[in-house]
Order: structure tokens, then C-alpha cells, then sequence
């Protein structure tokens, strides 16, 4: 029975990944559908040992970032901290860049995900060595059901200078490489906030970090017939240092908090900051990378953009807790690694499964 069903399985997943449209083509073919596929139903025992959600008084920290280069700047750094060492989420406001163009990147993944499938289809594959991909669910062939959701992603991490503006698609061209610009410094803003707040040179955690190595990706979640049986995407951490995510109204994203889901309820003109693994082990488990989801809905489709800041897939550099944040009382929980192997690892594990256990000394 179980060969037959993992069997049919494989044809399902094979049959779908070769019509290269996504969880949108077979929605925009089957209208009146009210099922969804087998393959995107989680399986029984993991809906039913689901955590709870909590109610929508919890909220994760909201940080204000005006005036963060003058009198402000230890207050933020402070509240950065506390959020970053206790929820590893938090939103920022007054970040200074325009609304315009983070409205222009919403509209602009929309426009992708939305065009024509024939232009949309050039750009499918799973090939990770490609800087340009859109796919339905990078670990589509691995994970246990599928998520409700398709993604453009472009990324420098295999190799820097590898991303040729040419080869972004030209419906969303512009918007990505005007939002990318804005963002990157963000990013590099927000790292320098927490090298203060962590007793380190300004500088240090953005050092670290191979500069411009990051993964970019824009999600689209169509509107979903029984979303109780699926998600958007399922529970994980990131691999970045940090992340960058820009959400639209229609909300859906969860971050784990004391064994409960905790909505992030969208707020116009805030980006999500989140801590990655890679930054939870080089600041010695002071700084925490969270579990977090996308629950899937009735109303959609749902838009949103993540940044991940990481280092090279083959970095020269070696990394591990940070020398100067150890002491006698704070003594290393990692051992020092490649981010070869530390990407090889979080690229192989099933995502659900912590991505730090396998570190530690
Ligand atoms: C991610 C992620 C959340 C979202 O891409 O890693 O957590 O709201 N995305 O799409
Ligand atoms: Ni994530």
C-alpha cells in the first residue's frame, strides 16, 4: 500500500513540475475545483499535532527607525536586541524607503506570476546552479506534502557578479533592481544596529557576511479551495543572517512563540526582519533564529518578497561563534564549519527539522 501510494505520489509531483505553471496553472484549469490535489495535503498526524494559534492581541515588536542616526540610535539598538534575543522577529517603520517602491515590488512579483504562462514557463526549472528560477517549492521531490505556492527567486550566493540585470525578467525588471538597491542597504543598516547591540564593531557582522551575497524571492500564493489540508509554507527557519520580507494585506505569515502561532498581521509600509541560522550560531545562541509559516487561505492570491543576506555557498571564510562575544561563562555551543557544509546540511535536512542541532559541539 505504501509503495503504491509514494508511487503515485512520484507521478503526481512529475505530472505537475512538467506543466511549468505552478500552483496558478492548475488553479486557472480546474475553476470550479473545490479540492486540492493529494500531493499538496499534509499528511493527518502533522494537522493534528499542530500548535495552537494564539490570539491576535500577541503581536511581534514593532521598531521605529526614525532618527536612528542621531540621538535614537541606543534606544533602537536596545529594543533590536531584546526582540531579536526573545522572538527573532520584528517589524521596522520609518525604514526610509518610499512606499512607492514597496508597493511598485508587490505589484511587480503579481505582474509575474501573472502574465502570460508561455513567457512565465521560459524562466521554469530547479536548476541550482541557475541565477533566475521560478518553480513551484524548491524541495518539491522531498518534502512530505507540497506547499500552496509558486516563487521567482534569483540569487548571487553561488557565485557574486553571477546576476546580469538582462537576465531578470523584464516585466519586473526595474522594480526588482530600484527595491534590491533600497534593501540591501536596509539590510546592511539592520546588521550594523546589531553588531552595536552585541558589543562588536559596527562593522563586524556585515564584514562577516560575504557582501552581495544574497537570495531574493518572490512568493505567490494563490487563493486555496481547502486550506485547512495544506500551507503556504511550511514551518522553517531561514539559513540567512538575517531576512528581509515584505508582505501584503492579506496576511497569513506565523512566527512560533512560546509553543503558539503568532499572526503577523500586515501593517502598510513595514518590512519583517527575522534572524536566520546562520546569525543564531555566530552570536552563540544569543540572537535566535525562529520557526515561522504561511498558513494557506480562502482569499488570494497573497504576495510577498524575502531577502535573505547570506554568505557565498563556498565562502573562504571559516565561521562560528564570534571570538569576542565568548568568555568564561559564555563558552562556544558551536563548532567552527565552511558555509559549504553548513548550506550542503540545511539544503539536505527536511526543512521542518532544526538546522542548528548538527553544529553544535
Ligand atoms: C521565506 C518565508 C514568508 C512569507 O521565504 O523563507 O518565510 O510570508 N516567507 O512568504
Ligand atoms: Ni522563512
Amino acid at each position: 500500500m505504501s509503495n503504491q501510494t509514494s508511487y503515485d505520489r512520484a507521478n503526481e509531483l512529475k505530472a505537475f513540475d512538467e506543466r511549468k505553471t505552478g500552483v496558478k496553472g492548475l488553479l486557472d484549469e480546474t475553476k470550479e475545483e473545490t479540492h486540492i490535489p493529494n500531493m499538496f495535503v499534509r499528511p493527518v498526524e502533522d494537522r493534528s499535532k499542530d500548535f495552537p494559534t494564539c490570539p491576535d492581541n500577541i503581536t511581534i515588536p514593532v521598531i521605529d527607525l526614525a532618527h536612528v542616526n542621531d540621538d535614537n540610535k541606543a534606544e533602537i539598538v536596545k529594543e533590536m536586541l531584546s526582540a531579536s534575543s526573545t522572538w527573532g522577529f520584528f517589524q521596522v517603520v520609518n525604514h526610509g524607503i518610499p512606499m512607492e517602491v514597496l508597493d511598485n515590488m508587490i505589484q511587480g512579483t503579481r505582474l509575474f506570476h501573472e502574465q502570460d504562462d508561455e513567457v512565465k514557463k521560459q524562466y521554469y526549472n530547479r536548476d541550482n546552479s541557475k541565477a533566475v528560477s521560478y518553480n513551484t517549492n524548491y524541495d518539491l521531490y522531498k518534502s512530505k506534502a507540497a506547499n500552496w505556492r509558486d516563487t521567482l527567486s534569483l540569487s548571487t550566493f553561488l557565485s557574486l557578479g553571477s546576476l546580469e540585470p538582462q537576465e531578470l525578467p523584464s516585466i519586473c525588471r526595474e522594480t526588482i533592481l530600484e527595491y534590491l538597491n533600497h534593501t540591501l542597504k536596509l539590510g546592511d543598516l539592520i546588521l550594523e544596529l546589531l553588531s552595536i547591540g552585541l558589543g562588536l564593531k559596527p562593522n563586524h557582522l556585515s564584514n562577516l557576511r560575504d557582501s552581495q551575497a544574497w537570495t531574493f524571492v518572490c512568493h505567490y500564493y494563490p487563493a486555496c479551495p481547502e486550506p485547512e489540508l495544506t500551507l503556504g509554507t511550511s514551518k522553517h527557519t531561514d539559513s540567512s543572517f538575517i531576512t528581509l520580507l515584505l508582505q501584503d494585506h492579506i496576511g497569513g505569515l506565523q512566527v512560533l512563540h512560546d509553543n503558539q502561532w503568532v499572526n503577523v498581521k500586515p501593517r502598510p509600509g513595514a518590512l519583517i526582519i527575522n534572524i536566520g541560522d546562520m546569525l543564531q550560531i555566530i552570536s552563540n545562541d544569543m540572537l535566535k533564529s525562529v520557526n515561522h509559516r504561511v498558513i494557506a487561505q480562502t482569499v488570494g492570491p497573497r504576495v510577498s518578497i524575502a531577502l535573505f543576506l547570506r554568505s557565498l555557498f563556498k565562502s573562504p571564510k571559516k565561521y562560528g561563534p564570534i571570538k569576542e562575544l565568548l568568555s568564561e561563562e559564555n563558552q562556544p555551543i558551536y563548532k567552527d564549519f565552511t558555509t559549504e557544509e553548513f548550506f550542503t546540511y540545511f539544503f539536505s535536512r527536511p526543512v521542518d527539522q532544526s538546522g542548528l542541532d548538527y553544529f553544535k559541539l
